[in-house]
């Protein structure tokens, strides 16, 4: 990927988290591979308690390099790399600061990016900011999530920004559809006869997704403690997922066709009935417990999070599509925190045969069955029946595996440099488009409106665990049960 379009990276929260473990070894990447980031391009970073630019390579130089290259930095990139970094020392909370900024971006060619790795309740302030200092001509602007708390707080911040930027200029993060394996669902779908003609309720039974994760919520716990599972994985990362095994063909890969496609699915999510929630919806903490034979606190006692906390770290949820390609298959959806490993992955439960004339008892051994694995390790496992050698028509599972790793030892791209270089390069297909995000909100709400209202406490699960019991309990009530407990 050849470019020389020039561009000026401003990065606000330029000594945040985000930015030392992502944005800048991204940027880093980047450089380091050559012919991706035009030779002119600079990273103007913001923050305001740095004293100046030598400072902030200081900064960089202590907490941003141990997160690049696993494999070593290379010292001539690294020192090249630092080259490119400027910084301008703005206080946000004052707006006559950003003449500063004005002034730095005065005379330089090309892109201006404003990526605004800052709280959500910067976002507007930035923004007004910005104009008024004539910021927003030719530039993009990228928010990261969470956008808002619920559909009312990310419309005002929509609104807000929307005053200010164009939808074509703002590019809302979602870091999952920057991911090689979600990339690669599309290839799969979309460049091989193989699958499409039985991507559909005729053929498919159920589809699961599960975003698994072993850790807990770090140094997070104040944030997370105001979020909860359904607002930090499921309205965003989860529903794309879901969004794009559902979608249809889209007629091009071009950002709009995509989004559309998307927001279709969205939009025909069944709306959950508040008298079905219990039936439809798991909500979990976790409780102290054991991961890989360290023991891990309960949610409750980590810090900044209430030690009477009733927010969730787990969700299980029975999704329905409502339209004729997918209506009456539930799509079961899965997130938690601290649970038996971390594994993100998507599995395409396939009917069984109509007539089995291999006789009945021959078909014990299941039906079809496709696990695309997003992470750890990006596989596809397509599972048949084969007949088990010896006497007798016995049919046993079988499969047959794709290893990426083992066809493309190189090239792999993280999800924030293949988004970085996206946004630089004007490419919004992998960026959440408001009326997605304001359609996924309204799936989401009123299953937050009646979990608030019934005041519950979430069912506790042991840390290492793969969540409460209900959850596998939903599954069966529709004869099936999670991948992990097939065996
Ligand atoms: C973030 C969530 O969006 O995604 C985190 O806020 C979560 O809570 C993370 O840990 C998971 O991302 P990944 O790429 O590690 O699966």
């Amino acid at each position: 990927m050849q470019t020389d379009s020039s561009f000026t990276f401003v990065l606000f929260g330029g000594t945040g988290d985000l930015s030392m473990r992502k944005i800048l070894p991204a940027l880093f990447e980047a450089h380091r591979a050559g012919g991706m980031l035009a030779d002119s391009g600079k990273i103007v970073a913001v923050a305001r308690h740095v004293a100046d630019r030598a400072a902030y390579i200081d900064w960089v130089n202590e907490h941003v390099k141990p997160h690049v290259s696993k494999n070593g930095v290379d010292e001539t990139a690294w020192a090249s790399f630092l080259d490119r970094i400027e910084f301008v020392k703005i206080d946000l909370g004052n707006p006559e600061d950003f003449v500063l900024l004005r002034d730095a971006l005065s005379g330089r060619p090309g892109i201006r990016v404003f990526y605004l790795a800052t709280g959500p309740s910067l976002f507007v302030p930035i923004c007004h900011a910005l104009a008024s200092v004539g910021l927003n001509e030719n530039s993009r602007i990228v928010l990261e999530k969470p956008l808002g708390y619920d559909l009312k707080s990310s419309n005002a911040i929509n609104d807000a920004v929307g005053e200010i930027f164009a939808e074509e200029q703002i590019y809302r993060i979602d870091h999952y559809l920057g991911k090689e394996p979600v990339q690669n669902l599309l290839a799969l779908r979309f460049g091989n006869v193989l699958f499409e003609p039985l991507w559909r309720r005729e053929w498919v039974e159920s589809i699961q997704i599960t975003i698994a994760e072993e850790l807990g919520v770090e140094a997070r716990g104040d944030f997370y403690d105001n979020t909860g599972a359904l607002r930090d994985m499921v309205q965003n990362h989860l529903l794309q997922l879901l969004s794009i095994v559902a979608m249809e063909p889209p007629h091009s890969m071009d950002s709009d066709s995509v989004r559309d496609e998307k927001l279709r699915v969205l939009r025909a999510l069944k709306p959950i009935d508040p008298r079905d929630i219990g039936k439809v919806a798991v909500r979990g903490q976790y409780h102290a417990g054991v991961i890989r034979g360290n023991a891990v606190p309960a949610y409750a006692t980590e810090p900044g999070v209430k030690p009477d906390s009733t927010t969730e770290t787990f969700v299980a949820l029975k999704v329905e599509i409502e339209n004729w390609r997918w209506a009456g298959v539930p799509f079961f959806l899965r997130t938690g925190k601290r649970l038996a490993d971390r594994v993100a992955e998507i599995v395409v439960n396939f009917r069984a045969v109509p007539h089995s004339a291999l006789g009945a008892s021959a078909l014990r051994g299941g039906a079809n069955r496709l696990v695309i694995r997003l992470q750890p390790n990006e596989t596809i496992r397509l599972y048949c029946l084969a007949k088990q050698p010896g006497e007798g028509m016995n049919l046993a599972s079988v499969h047959l595996d794709l290893a990426f790793d083992r066809f493309f030892r190189e090239g792999q791209m993280e999800a924030y440099q293949r988004l970085l270089l996206d946004v630089i390069n004007g490419r919004l297909a992998l960026f959440v488009r408001r009326d997605e995000q304001e359609a996924a909100w309204r799936w989401v709400e009123p299953i937050l409106n009646e979990w608030a209202a019934a005041n519950k406490p979430p069912k506790p699960y042991a840390a290492g665990t793969w969540g409460p019991a209900a959850a596998s309990a939903m599954l069966a009530q529709h004869g099936t049960c999670w991948l992990e407990e097939e065996n």
